[in-house]
Order: structure tokens, then sequence, then C-alpha cells
């Protein structure tokens, strides 16, 4: 109910009394009164004149399912929304959605993660209500090969909504680090589920530094609220991340990987940079040459041989 009360407070172009909002809600106006104050108590301002009614002030930021969705307009990303004030981690509640049969697009918000993971099987730090975590539910089909593609095609949109909001435009270490000046401002997490040659279903998990402070941070982290000085909002930034990973996922679908690769390049910190990394047979180190077209990085040895690596991570 909190969530129509705030809709119907959105949508108003005056004051709503108390009656009118039991009259749609089909509840009481004690209930009415008694959601108010729950709402108050999450930080909304609702002002109330008397004899007139209620009146948003101001809404928190918050990734609540009403306050992603309110001018959303996505058709496929966010549609539904599940959000939780803490949770061990948004890519087990995720997987476990979307082995109950949760539809493509559906996301998974929490303000933080009591066991946040990260690739390698690293950790992530999840600050309350500082940062985005969130993991979504696709169901793209084709084989199992296709995941390491939409990895990329999340880091460039996610590095594209950063650049829509703030102007701060993060660079992609392969796979899908985003980086502001070498320090690290999103970490991207792709699980899946699949038989031998199909999709399931795959799950995108986005940790992103919004406004978290140094010190809730590791030295190698960065968030925007550090590069800009001040703060961003969660929620606008989270819409548009939404918005650009269903336009640049539409597009796949219908054309390819080929213009993604290409703005995967254009905002590549990698190509043509010195990088190592660990094989089986100890350190590696050459230059960054080129984005395979399954998603892997073609390297330059000094010997002038060109190998491709497929996972793991590299060092710049
Ligand atoms: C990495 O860079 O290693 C990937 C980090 C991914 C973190 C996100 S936060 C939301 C989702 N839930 C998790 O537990 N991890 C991902």
């Amino acid at each position: 109910m909190r969530e129509r009360i705030i809709d119907l407070l959105k949508g108003a172009t005056s004051v709503l009394s108390g009656e009118e909002l039991s009259l749609s809600l089909g509840v009481s106006r004690t209930a009415v009164w008694k959601c108010i104050g729950e709402l108050r108590a999450q930080g909304y301002d609702i002002q109330a004149a008397s004899r007139h009614g209620y009146r948003l002030v101001s809404c928190p930021d918050l990734l609540t399912p009403s306050e992603i969705q309110f001018g959303l307009r996505t058709k496929i990303l966010g549609r539904a929304c599940v959000h939780f004030d803490s949770i061990a981690s948004t890519m087990n509640e995720a997987f476990r959605l979307a082995m109950e049969g949760a539809s493509e697009g559906t996301i998974v918000v929490a303000e933080t993660q009591t066991k946040g993971r990260g690739r390698l099987g690293r950790s992530w730090s999840s600050p309350k209500s500082k940062g985005i975590y969130c993991s979504i539910i696709l169901r793209p089909g084709g084989a199992p090969a296709g995941v390491a593609p939409l990895t990329l095609l999340t880091a460039v949109a996610v590095s594209e909504a950063v650049e829509r909001v703030s102007s701060v435009r993060p660079l992609i270490k392969w796979p899908n680090d985003l980086l502001v000046k070498d320090k690290k401002l999103c970490g991207i997490l792709t699980e899946m589920r699949a038989e031998t040659d199909r999709i399931e279903f795959v799950i995108i998990g986005i940790g992103l530094n919004v406004n978290s402070t140094p010190r809730q941070l590791v030295p190698e982290a960065v968030s925007l609220k550090q590069v800009l000085g001040h703060s961003v909002s969660r929620v606008i930034l989270l819409q548009e991340v939404l918005r650009a990973i269903e336009s640049r996922y539409i597009d796949v679908q219908k054309n390819g990987f080929g213009a993604t690769f290409v703005a995967w390049r254009e905002r590549s910190a990698t190509i043509g940079r010195k990088v190592r990394f660990q094989e089986k047979g100890g350190m590696m180190e050459g230059v960054a040459v080129d984005l395979d077209s399954d998603g892997g990085l073609l390297v330059k040895l000094a010997s002038g041989k060109i190998i491709k690596k497929i996972s793991g991570d590299i060092l710049l």
C-alpha cells in the first residue's frame, strides 16, 4: 500500500485528502494515516495541511520499486522489481527467483549486502544506501558462449549511463570493471544457469560506488561522489543504467554485438596498454591489441605471438 500512496501523491496536481486516498485504495482513513507515518519514517517528507490533505514534498534516495519505476519507461528491465533493506547477496535472491520462473528483466536491489560477492571469489563491500547493488535476470537463450559478450554489454551500458547522469566517463578495464582515474567505480558479476547448449537464464550483478566515502571503500576503489565532490541520486542513476542496458540488449538481439563492441573499444582502458596476467606457466606480459568477437582479449606478446585471454583478470 505504501507504494500506491507514493504513486498517488506523485501523480497528484494538488494535495490529496485522507478521504480521497482511502477511497482510491479501498482502505480506512486510519490505515492511510498509519501508512503515511511509516513513509515518513522511511524518509518521505509528506506535508499534512489540516482539512486539506497530504502533499509530497520530497522523496528519500531509496531504491524501492516505486522510486525506481516512477518515470522509468523501460519495456523489460525493472518492470518487476524486488527491494531489500539488507540481504546477503542480491545474486542469490535473483538466482532463486529465476529458478522459480521470474520474468526477464526482473531486478533485485538492496540497500546493503552482508555477503556481497565479486568475481574470482572476492567480496564486494556494500555500505548502506551509498551504492547501487543490483542483480538483473535475463533470458537471452542461445549458447553459453553468449554470456561473456553480455557482460561486456553491461559494462558499456553502465559507463554510458554514468556519463549521461554525471558527465564522468568511466573507462572499461577488460573484461568489465569500470575505472575512473584507474580506480574502480563499478564491478560486474555474471552468473548463469545453462544446459550444455542453451542458457536458461543469466544473472547480471552490478555494484556501483555512488555516494560512498573513501573510508567505506578499499583503496583501489572510488565513488562518483569522490570524483564529483557532491552526492548523486542513486534512483536517477539506476534508472539510467536500466534504460542503457535495455537499449543495448534490444539492439544486440536485432543487430548483433557489432555496435556494442565498437562502443566497448571506444571506452576501453585496456586496448593499447601493457597488461600482465597470470597463466598456468606463470606471469605473462604483453600489449592488449583488440577485443575478439567472443569477448576475449587479444594480447601481443614480446615474441610477436598473439594470444587470446578468455577469462580471469589482468593488471594494467
Ligand atoms: C567484481 O568486480 O568483482 C564484481 C562485483 C559485483 C558486485 C555486485 S553488487 C550486486 C551483486 N550482488 C553481489 O553479491 N555481487 C553483485
